[in-house]
This record gives C-alpha cells, structure tokens and sequence, in this order.
C-alpha cells in the first residue's frame, strides 16, 4: 500500500487511554504509513491556553513545533484539551491540516475523537477502539506513574469518566463511532494481541475495496 490507491487513510477513533496511540503508531510502522496523534493539535492548544492565549487565536497559529512540545501528556493540559475541543472555532481551525495530513502520497493514520466521522468520513479504513473505563484509567494511571506525576487510581477515573463524558456529549462532532468503523475492545487484549487484530481488521477493509 498504497500501491494501486493514491493515498490510503488509516482512521482510528476513541475515548482516552483506550489504546489508540499505541495501535496508531505500531500500523503506521506496519505499513509503512505517516502518523498524527491528533490529540497532540488539542493538547497544543489547550496549554497555550493555560498560558494566557485565546483558543481561537491559539489553533490558528499553531505550528508543527508546538505539538512535539514535551508538557503535553499532562493530566492537566489532557482535561484542558477536552474543554477547548467544545469550542467550534477551534476546530474549524484544525481541519485543514488534518486533511491534508491524511491524504498524503504514501498512506496516513490518524487518531483522534472524529477522524472517521467528520474529518475523513471516506477512510479506507476505520477502527473504533475502546476499553472498560476502569481498564482505562489503570493504563492511564502507569502511564502517568513512570512519568513522575503524583496521582492515584481515583483520581484518573474520575478524569477519565469526565473526559468521556465532555467527549461524548458535546454538540460538535462528539466522539461516536463511524457507521462503517469496526469495534476493537481492547479491555481483554495484550497489546501485541490488539495490534494483530488492528491489523488484521484494516487488511480486511483494504481488500472489500
Ligand atoms: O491520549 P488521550 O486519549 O487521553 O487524549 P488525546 O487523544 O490526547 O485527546 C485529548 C483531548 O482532545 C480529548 O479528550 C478530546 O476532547 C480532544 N480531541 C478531540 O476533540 N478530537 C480529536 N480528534 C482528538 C482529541
């Protein structure tokens, strides 16, 4: 691939710590694909806010530079995503440069919270990958652990269950999965088992085409 398609996109949606990241990346590396963590656009935005920037303002102007920061997998920079990701503005913003970002010569996957319903609804291929929320905030809370954060399994619950809550229910292309994306629930799975079934679902719809 992309072979005999022109670009190929790879769309992967679901809610926080859910697995996305790691099936994001370890597809891209299988086939050979570029990857945007689109969460990373979120986050840059949101911790120009903590700062004192307008949302608005702060999505237009983002730069490639601003989402390898290294502050951004912060508990607090992940809420304060979550609360610019309702404002419509600010979305808007993002839009084109995920595009583009997809339709890449060379075939793209992107991750996200819309990328199969709103931002690229003509995917090849679309995943829709989930786990149990207690799952999740375990991952989440190891993640956070080894990077030196103080927390504990409370509190990631309880902000990965607001997180879901924000995500699913704003007005603005709120996090659901596509029509045509397939469910992977990862609560059950190894990672390598997870990263198999990825694989295996986006061959699937490679060759339905
Ligand atoms: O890594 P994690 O799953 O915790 O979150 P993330 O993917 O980095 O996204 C952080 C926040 O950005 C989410 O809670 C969403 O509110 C928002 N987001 C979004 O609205 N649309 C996207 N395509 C990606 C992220």
């Amino acid at each position: 691939m992309p072979g005999r398609f022109m670009s190929f996109t790879i769309a992967i949606d679901g809610p926080a710590a859910a697995g996305k990241g790691t099936i994001s990346r370890a597809l891209a590396k299988h086939f050979g694909f570029a990857h945007l963590d689109t969460g990373l656009l979120y986050r840059a935005v949101a911790s120009k806010v903590l700062e004192g920037q307008d949302p608005h303002c702060a999505a237009q102007e983002l730069t490639p530079a601003d989402i390898v920061r290294d502050t951004l997998r912060t508990a607090e920079v992940g809420a304060a995503a979550s609360k610019v990701a309702v404002l419509p503005e600010v979305r808007a913003a993002l839009i084109a440069f995920q595009r583009s970002f997809a339709l890449r010569t060379g075939g793209a996957v992107l991750d996200g919270r819309d990328i199969g319903t709103v931002i690229c609804p003509d995917a090849q291929a679309k995943l829709y990958v989930t786990a149990a929320p207690q799952v999740r905030a375990k991952r989440r809370l190891s993640e956070l652990l080894a990077t030196g954060a103080k927390t504990d399994f409370e509190t990631v619950l309880s902000d990965v269950l607001a997180r879901d809550e924000r995500d699913m229910n704003r007005a603005q292309a709120p996090l659901v999965a596509a029509s045509d994306a397939v469910t992977l629930d990862t609560s059950q799975l190894t990672i390598e088992a997870a990263i198999q079934a990825a694989i295996d679902v986006v061959e699937q719809q490679r060759d339905a085409i």
